[in-house]
């Protein structure tokens, strides 16, 4: 299924039916509104105005479209913030107010927010909750985007003494548990504590992580009556949000994704990749540029898609050049429909284009549309309708998801732990996730994202790049499965209060495998040395661990000879971070032992199943010959697959 972006408010009443027609037209099923349009909904306080709205959503209707409609929290209006300016958030790093003008300029621990976001969120679910037309809501709007996570407001501080106060009941118990005689951080009471900001050096790591819990908690406290709210007046109907991902909002998005129907993502290849290799070398970054990495899309997709474990929409897919990245370039042909079936390969029901119009006005004014402001089509329109075509012609949306054989666990406490402590310049929790997913990837295997508690049983191999912070239940649960475990550095290393275990690291996955992590040292990531595993070389540098291996198996050696990745059983232990060629080696091999089907095709190939269809995408400016089976039933494409597409065929055995 496929939708749109639309913004009726920015265009006049008599374009809307036009709008709704060429909608019908292209195909399109949803079309998602509202996000952003409380000044115009309220235009004065307490004064409601839906007639535009009733008259937008009936031209849609009309055309047959269905409508998802958006809560407008994500900008609150100018006399709302007048009305209430402590509404306004604090910037942690500077102490500065973050000003209107913008978005996302609220504060999660303010009261009077949460209270104003209720109301609105009622008058607008009371209006559409049983509206026919309206089949479904999104809650607010990339919530956190934007850095807006964490506030250093007088609010936050005071609800964060109170979340202290319940987490640690006693000033006795807090202080032991963050260590404050160090640096006579003691406090007497819990009235004292302040937001570990703004001092002289470094404030605790242990006071910073129950500071970033609490914030991603005040988040899910903040969303959780939204959902409860829509859900009251709006039974029966779907409730979304278009997430941003984990590693850029800090905050746990299993625990936000929880009350959902289903989570979206917002899809936008080129800006991330622009972002993500900001400091890559040009002939890095130059094969990508047009087409986004290989592996960036795919990452986020997956990831979403294991929020729920189910089926997820891509509410925002970028259709040419977007304004915000630090440079913004244009697709490369056919890309948006290489796109768009990516997205249903990894799981998606639905993909809606953002936006439909370019607006001429505005923030946005350079970002691309479905349709230019002089309503001409963009490429992406002829491209969407390419890939509708396909995607109904293969039928994807009936193939069903199935568990992947292959689970990577992730969550927000990794990425907090390595934000807090960097230890070595060079470890980023994301880029050391993202290393692991790509190698995998490369090797066409399919992946699920899963949390420290879901299920374990589907999953031949479970992998955890960083997962510093474990407890005796998730223990037990490695324990009780029967599937082969591979840990990154840094596994185990940290208590739940920011510790280091005094049994040595990794702390209770010695249960597992019975090591003791000696000393970490950490390198320049242009300083790698060598690793030999398998009688051949590879690299390691950035985070070495020295480990007394005990009675495990030594797999695999630093230049020194001293052991770098060691095994205990169904426990694997890697305790350095390498190069994507140890990663593709030693993971193609466990997945051989556990019998997983891996790929060695070209780098710029990845490989992908939903269902019974198999999808290989091209991602360089070469065509490539795929050694398929001459059996291989072919659906789309050819084996001789070109630049930037697409082959399917059927999965054997079906
Ligand atoms: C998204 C956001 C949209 C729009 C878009 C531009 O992050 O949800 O409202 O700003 O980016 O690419």
């Amino acid at each position: 299924m496929f939708g749109v972006c639309y913004y009726p408010e920015h265009w006049p009443q008599s374009q809307w039916d036009q709008d709704a027609t060429m909608m019908a037209e292209l195909g399109l099923t949803y079309v998602r509104i509202g996000e952003f349009a409380w000044s115009r909904l309220e235009p004065n306080p307490g004064e409601y105005d839906f007639d535009w709205l009733d008259a937008a959503i009936a031209s849609l209707t009309n055309a047959g479209l269905a409508v998802v409609m958006g809560t407008p929290t994500a900008t609150p209006p100018k006399w709302l913030i007048d009305q209430w300016p402590e509404i306004l958030p604090v910037d942690p790093d500077t102490g500065r107010t973050r000003g209107f003008g913008s978005r996302r300029h609220y504060d999660f621990s303010s009261a009077d927010y949460l209270r104003e976001s209720l109301r609105i969120t009622e008058a607008l679910a009371k209006r559409y909750g049983n509206h026919k037309g309206v089949v479904g809501w999104q809650t607010d709007n990339e919530l956190c985007c934007h850095d807006t996570a964490l506030s250093g407001s007088a609010l936050a501080r005071n609800a964060f003494q109170d979340w202290c106060q319940q987490r640690y009941t006693s000033i006795d118990k807090l202080n032991n548990d963050w260590g404050n005689v160090f640096w006579s951080m003691e406090y007497r009471d819990f009235s004292e504590i302040e937001l570990p900001i703004g001092a002289v050096t470094e404030t605790s790591p242990a006071h910073r992580l129950a500071y970033r819990r609490f914030s991603s908690d005040q988040v899910i406290n903040y969303h959780n009556p939204m959902v409860e709210m829509i859900r009251q007046h709006a039974p029966g109907k779907f409730i979304t949000h278009n997430f941003i991902p984990m590693n850029e909002t800090a905050v746990d998005n299993f625990a936000l994704a929880a009350p959902l129907d289903f989570t979206s993502y917002d899809n936008y290849p080129l800006g991330r990749t622009d972002l993500l290799m900001t400091g890559a070398p040009a002939e890095q970054l130059r094969p990508y540029m047009r087409t986004g990495h290989p592996d960036f899309a795919s990452y986020y997709h997956d990831q979403t898609r294991g929020l729920l474990n189910r089926g997820f929409w891509v509410m925002e897919q970028q259709p040419g050049p977007v304004n915000w990245a630090n440079n913004n370039p244009r697709p490369a042909p056919g890309m948006i429909r290489f796109w768009t079936l990516e997205a249903f390969a990894h799981g998606a029901d639905c993909v809606c284009y953002f936006r439909w119009r370019q607006a001429p006005f505005a923030q946005e004014q350079m970002h691309a549309g479905l349709l230019r402001p002089d309503n001409s089509k963009t490429e992406a329109w002829a491209e969407a309708e390419q890939a509708m075509a396909e995607v109904a012609a293969l039928d994807i949306g009936n193939q069903p998801l199935q568990p992947a054989s292959v689970a990577i666990i992730t969550g927000a406490e990794g990425l907090w732990v390595s934000d807090i402590e960097k230890q070595g310049q060079a470890y980023d929790f994301n880029n050391v996730q993202l290393s692991y997913y790509s190698a995998l990837r490369e090797l066409g295997v399919n992946i699920d994202f899963i949390s420290v508690d879901s299920d374990f049983t589907a999953y031949a191999l479970i992998i955890a790049p960083s997962l510093p912070i474990v407890d005796q239940a998730f223990v037990d649960k490695c324990k009780a499965s029967s599937a082969q475990f591979i840990f990154g550095p840094r596994a185990g290393a940290k208590t739940s209060e920011f510790g280091y275990p005094a049994i040595l690291p990794p702390g209770l996955l010695q249960q597992l495998i019975p090591i003791r992590i000696l000393s970490v040292e950490t390198l320049r990531a242009d300083c790698m040395e060598g690793l030999s595993w398998n009688k051949q070389q590879y690299q390691s540098g950035s985070w070495c661990e020295q480990i007394d291996a005990g009675e495990s198996e030594i797999l695999a050696r630093y230049d020194n000879g001293e052991p770098a990745v060691v095994r205990q059983d169904r426990t694997t232990y890697i305790g350095t971070l390498t190069n994507r060629e140890f990663l593709l080696d030693f993971f193609q091999q466990y997945c051989q032992q556990a019998n997983i089907q891996t790929y060695r095709f070209d780098t710029d190939i990845r490989v992908c199943q939903r269902g019974d269809l198999m999808f290989a995408f091209n991602y360089s400016d070469q065509s490539q010959e795929l050694p398929l089976d001459s059996e291989a039933s072919l659906m789309l494409g050819s084996t001789h697959i070109e630049p930037h597409s697409v082959t399917v065929w059927r999965a054997s055995g079906s």
